[in-house]
């Protein structure tokens, strides 16, 4: 029989705890007991796994006792608080949040960038940020082709990518209903925010800077990319226009190809049919669409891009459970 395991997941109650739920029982990941972590408000709430009612515990120091993976997506702070505690039990972290992102001691992994990474882990393995993750899964194969020289990105992302207070402040203005909770420092509904987390000394936004230094560590060649990360009044995914200057060559006929036959892409381009990705399609899917690919005229070897991924999915959950999945095929 498979061997199973014992999968903790801390902020359960959460858009990507509740996805990763979800995924881990699409995967079929071999689950022997899930242990549903959350807050002390989440007391007494369930959530249901296989059909299956599981009731969501307090996270304490003590959540991670007989837990082999342990999927954080409870904020940063939360990551830093209690990941070296569960990795004292030795559980391996997977954890979704900034916090351990950067540390050269931590991997951060896309599985269908840099799989090897994930096995040079110290107990935490770190899952990029959304907007990375779907960008770098198409920017590696073309990378590998023609020699990437240049990126010039920018989003427009979903405010799920906020959590459920995102969600909650566009539903409430959209039915004009009092906000249960303000998370945008405006209104998002019919508004654009040129705003992504916090702003640095430098005029960027942290989430700008995420993409940028992010990219360099997953795809381990320093890429120079620049980024301006906008939210937009979106449920589903997350999108982004890439213009990407190559070394070499880089027909778009070529280009497609290449990403038709790169895992995790889908590409949907046929605009004589109005094909092309959109977040309305993506929601739900595990993939990143890509579509729009045409020639940058303006330089030697440019392409532009469109690129759309469920944020929450391939964004969080799908690539925590893609990684998990990747360690335990070796454990086996
Ligand atoms: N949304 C995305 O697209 C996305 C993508 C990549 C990474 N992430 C990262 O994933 C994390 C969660 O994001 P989200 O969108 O799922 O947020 P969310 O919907 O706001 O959920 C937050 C979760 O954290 C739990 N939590 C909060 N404080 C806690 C505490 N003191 N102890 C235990 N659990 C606590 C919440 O539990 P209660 O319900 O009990 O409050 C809830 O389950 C964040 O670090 C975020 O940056 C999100």
């Amino acid at each position: 029989m498979c061997k199973s395991y014992t999968v903790a997941v801390a902020g359960a109650t959460g858009l990507v705890g509740r996805t990763m739920t979800t995924v881990l029982e699409e995967q079929n990941f071999p689950v022997g007991r899930l242990v549903p972590l959350a807050s002390s408000r989440s007391a007494g709430m369930e959530v249901l796994f296989h059909g299956k009612p599981v009731k969501v515990q307090t996270l304490t120091d003590d959540s991670f006792v007989g837990v082999d993976f342990a999927l954080f997506s409870a904020g940063a702070s939360i990551s830093k608080e209690f990941s070296p505690k569960a990795v004292k039990y030795g559980t391996i972290v997977i954890d979704n949040s900034s916090a351990f992102r950067m540390d050269p001691d931590v991997p951060l992994v896309v599985p269908e960038v840099n799989p090897e990474d994930a096995f040079k882990h110290h107990g935490i393995i770190a899952n990029p940020n959304c907007s990375t993750i779907q960008m770098v899964v198409v920017l590696k194969p073309l990378h590998d082709a023609f020699g990437i020289k240049r990126v010039v990105v920018s989003t427009y992302q979903s405010v799920t990518g906020a959590g459920k207070k995102g969600v909650n402040q566009l539903e409430d203005e959209i039915a004009k209903k009092p906000l249960r909770e303000k998370k945008f420092p405006h209104p998002i509904a019919f508004n654009i925010l040129p705003h992504i987390d916090i702003f640095l000394p430098d005029g960027y936004t942290k989430e700008e800077q995420k993409m940028i230094l992010e990219t360099k560590k997953i795809m381990g060649v320093d890429i120079p990319l620049t980024a301006t990360t906008v939210r937009v009044p979106v449920f589903g995914g997350h999108s982004e226009a890439v213009n990407i200057e190559f070394e070499r060559p880089c027909p778009p006929e070529e280009v497609r190809a290449i990403l038709n036959r790169a895992p995790g892409v889908i590409v949907e381009d046929d605009p004589s049919k109005n094909i092309y990705p959109m977040p309305i399609n993506a929601y739900g899917k595990n993939e990143v669409f890509v579509g729009r690919i045409r020639k940058d005229f303006s330089i030697a070897n440019g392409i532009n891009l469109w690129i759309v991924s469920d944020n929450v999915r391939k964004g969080a959950a799908t690539n925590a459970v893609q990684i998990a999945e990747l360690l335990a095929l070796r454990m086996k």
